[in-house]
Order: structure tokens, then sequence, then C-alpha cells
């Protein structure tokens, strides 16, 4: 047996050789005295061409009934067929039904809407699109290990339940114990969901990066990868209930040199995946965002351009576009003064560091001028907000003073002021979400077409 990566990749090897296939029909069309099979085996993301005649392959009447979507196994001998449209196909002694496929099988060979697809996510993988996506992710997510491990940086497990809200932004979902028979009913016998963990409040966890300190103050670098729950009801493209995120943290490390792994990083990735998933980047390129490769290629050279929010403000406002919302000192970045930042202005990945301290976390490090923090955003175009981080606070004083005024309780977090408490340093980290990440490098652009069982305010059948 054999796999259809293996004749890609090596296709001399297997020229003129018995060869035994199992996989799913993709495509088929029966003729009459002839058949092919477009057949996909799941390891790569090309289709092999099978070809059944009634002279030479057994039962050759029952073949061209198959129907698309069944799984079959395949004997047969690799031919080069050099002149023809595919650079091989299989002659097949025999075709083995294996598992039949219904006659409404939904994915059909033909282009479905990709809200279509999001109805059936759980066969949206047998597209040429979703094989391409997921593949790509789970290579992204590899690369990420070997960036993170080549430098010996610690893969930090985190915890998903929690009491702590780590972002202070109160966007959590809370958890309650199911145990259904000790649950109190209401009059009509329903159950009363809203209980605690056993009798605690918890949550889901927002960010890793609190945890990610503690362990930082230990190993110096680490990084977590893992998922992450937001409560924003929000129905944007961006936007996830349920997403996944890299946190690195460093300890001795200042702003600065947060930026430039970030920056490492994000080449490293497409470095990777380029190079790795050949047949899907093409795909992408073609077919989802003409130009992609060459928008990527640009990055891996460029140095990321570095503005404070104070200049990205004065760029928007000397622009003069006429925004929806009109910039303002102080005031958050909208979706499309990201757009114009890195689409039209730079046209390229963009930090935009030292924020208004009203406008973000409480951990962010306060700027020698009372009103700024030593936060960063990496911008990109397409996907908007990749990155988010900061330097820390590591002042104990300064951190409590932070908290007391955003109403952060200290009591639950004094876990976190010890970390100031014992050895606290300069330290710094920010956080990749993974399917924004994604989306940048497909060009696809909903959230819900990168993630395989989307979790959004609309989305959690599956
Ligand atoms: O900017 P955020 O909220 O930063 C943090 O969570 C920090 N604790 C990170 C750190 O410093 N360790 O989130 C980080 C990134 C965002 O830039 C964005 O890419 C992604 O996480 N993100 C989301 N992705 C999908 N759906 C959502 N609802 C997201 N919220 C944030
Ligand atoms: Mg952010």
């Amino acid at each position: 047996e054999t796999t259809v990566r293996k004749i890609y990749k090596e296709t001399n090897t297997f020229e003129n050789k018995e060869i035994v296939l199992h996989g799913w029909v993709r495509n088929h069309r029966a003729q009459k005295e002839f058949g092919f099979i477009n057949l996909n085996d799941g390891t790569f993301f090309e289709n092999i061409q099978v070809v059944y005649e009634e002279q030479t392959t057994e039962n050759y009447k029952n073949i061209q009934k198959i129907r698309i979507g069944s799984s079959v196994e395949v004997v047969g001998t690799l031919l080069l067929t050099p002149n023809a449209k595919q650079p091989f196909e299989v002659k097949a002694t025999k075709v083995i039904l294996l598992g039949d496929s219904e006659e409404d099988y939904p994915i059909q060979p033909k282009r479905h809407t990709r809200e279509f697809l999001r109805e059936v996510a759980h066969l949206r993988f047998r597209t040429n699109l979703f094989s391409a996506v997921f593949r790509v992710r789970s290579l992204a997510a590899a690369a990420i290990h070997e960036f993170f491990q080549n430098k010996d940086f610690v893969y930090a497990h985190t915890p998903l339940l929690t009491a702590n809200d780590g972002e202070g932004a109160g966007q959590m979902f809370q958890v309650t114990t199911l145990n259904l028979d000790k649950l109190p009913k209401d009059e009509d016998g329903n159950i009363d969901y809203k209980k605690d963990f056993f009798g605690k409040r918890a949550n889901l966890t927002v960010t890793g990066q609190l945890e990610g300190e503690a362990f930082a103050m230990a190993f110096r670098n680490i990084y977590t990868f893992g998922p992450t729950f937001r409560a924003e009801n929000s129905n944007t493209q961006r936007h996830a209930s349920e997403f996944w995120m890299i946190e690195p943290e460093m300890a001795f490390a200042n702003l600065e040199v947060n930026m430039d792994i970030a920056e490492e990083m994000v080449k490293f990735i497409i470095n990777y995946v380029t190079t790795k998933a050949k047949e899907e980047m093409v795909f992408f390129d073609k077919f989802v965002e003409p130009g992609l490769l060459e928008r990527l290629n640009l990055v891996k050279d460029a140095s990321f351009v570095r503005i404070t929010h104070k200049e990205a403000i004065d760029i928007l406002i000397n622009s003069k576009v006429k925004f929806e919302n009109m910039p303002k000192h102080g005031e958050d970045l909208a979706t499309e003064h990201e757009k114009f930042l890195t689409e039209k202005h730079f046209n390229g990945p963009v930090f935009v560091t030292d924020w208004p301290k009203e406008i973000k976390a409480f951990y962010m490090k306060l700027n020698e001028d009372n009103k700024t923090v030593a936060a960063m955003d990496l911008l990109v175009p397409g996907s908007g907000e990749l990155i988010g981080g900061s330097q820390r606070e590591e002042n104990l004083e300064l951190l409590v003073k932070r908290m007391e005024e955003l109403h952060v309780p200290t009591k639950d977090l004094d876990w976190y002021l010890d970390l100031r408490r014992y050895g606290g340093c300069v330290h710094s980290g920010f956080g990749l979400g993974f399917e924004r990440l994604l989306m940048y490098l497909t060009g696809v652009e909903n959230i819900r077409d990168v993630i395989a069982f989307p979790r959004t305010p609309n989305n959690l059948e599956f």
C-alpha cells in the first residue's frame, strides 16, 4: 500500500509498479467502455486519476456505479503520462467499494458557497479549499513550535478553567457544574443552570498570560499555545468565541525585543508554510486571494514599520480620507483605520506602539509620560490586529495602583502580585491570534473558515 503524497513526491520509484491505494472518490466520470475516478486519499492536496476499462478491470459493471464520496481500494499500475494534464495516472485492475456514499451526498464536484459549506462543517474538509486550509493550519502550528523550540522557549500549559479575568475586560464565559441530579429545579421542573463551580466562580480563560508570566519568572522564555474564550457578542469576520492563541513571555526583555521576536516569528511561519505547503499556497493564490504569494514574499524581506499610536492617528488625520469614524488622539483604531494603514499607506504589517493607557489592559507598563503604556499591536493587511502585546508593569506599587484605577480585584490576583514581590524583573510578551494568522496566510476572509468547528454567536451545532 502506498499514498498519493508518496507518489507525487517520488514518482519515479513507482513508475510501472503495482500499487494499492485507499481513499475517497472526489469525482467519477463513467463512460461506456471505460471511466475515470479522481481519488483523494487525504495525504496530499492533489487527487490522483484512476482509469478503469471494460477489458482490463475486474468487476467493471460494479465500478461504474460507484458514487462520489464513497471510500474505495484501488489496485493498479502507475503509468507516467507526460503529455496529459496530470503527470501520471493509475491504470486499475481492481476498484473495490469499501464504504458506499448515499445519493444525497452534499459535496459535489462543483463550486459550493462558503456559507453552505459551514452548514456541513463535518464534511467540508473534503473540498479543495478546506483541505488546503486545514493542512496549512497544521503546518503553521508545527512552525510555531519549531520557532520557539529552536530558541529554547519552554512550552507552558496554562489552565482553561480559571477564577481570573486576565484581561480585566469582563468578556468571560462562566462555567457551572452540571450534575443533573443535584441541581435545583424550578416549579416547572427545569434545571437551574446558574450554579457555580463547586461553590466558586469559574470562567473559561480569556488569556494564558498571567500564568505565563509565572512560568517566565522561572524559565525566562516560555510560550503557550492553546484555546482561549471570549464572550464577545460581536458578529464580525474576525471574532470567534473560541480561538487559539500563542502567548510567548520573556523575562529580561523590553518592548523592542518583544517586537523583534514577533516579527521574526511571523517571517519564520511564512517561510515554513510557503515551502512545506506549496500546492496549497498556490491554490490560495489562484482561487482565494490573487497576489497572495507576492504579498507574503514582500513581507519576508522587509522590516516591519514601527509607529506610535499618536503617529498612527496623525497619519490618519492627515490622509484627509472621509472615515466613517474619524480618528481621534486617545482613542482606539477602528477596522477602517487599520485597513488604511496596512493596505493603503504602508502596504504591509505595521507595529503600533505606546497606546493611551485608558484603552489598554491593567498589566501594561506605564510610560514616563504617565499617559501611554508600553504596548504594541501588530496590524496586517486583511486580518487587522494579528498580535497584541506589551512590556509588563514590574513595579508592585504602580501595578496595584493601575489595578485599583481599573477596578481589577487585587485580592483575587494576589498570587500575580507575588511575581513582583519575589524577584520581579523587566519582562514582555504578546498574544498571536492563531486564526487571524491563518486568515493572513491563506487570504480567507472569514474566521469561520479557518477553524474547523467555529464557535460564534450563531454556530454551536457541530
Ligand atoms: O490583544 P489581546 O486581547 O491580548 C491578550 O490576550 C494578551 N493577554 C496577549 C499577551 O500579551 N500575552 O489578544 C491577542 C490576540 C489579538 O491580537 C487577536 O489576534 C486575537 O488574540 N484575538 C482574537 N481572535 C479571534 N477572535 C477573538 N474574539 C479574538 N480576540 C483576540
Ligand atoms: Mg488586542
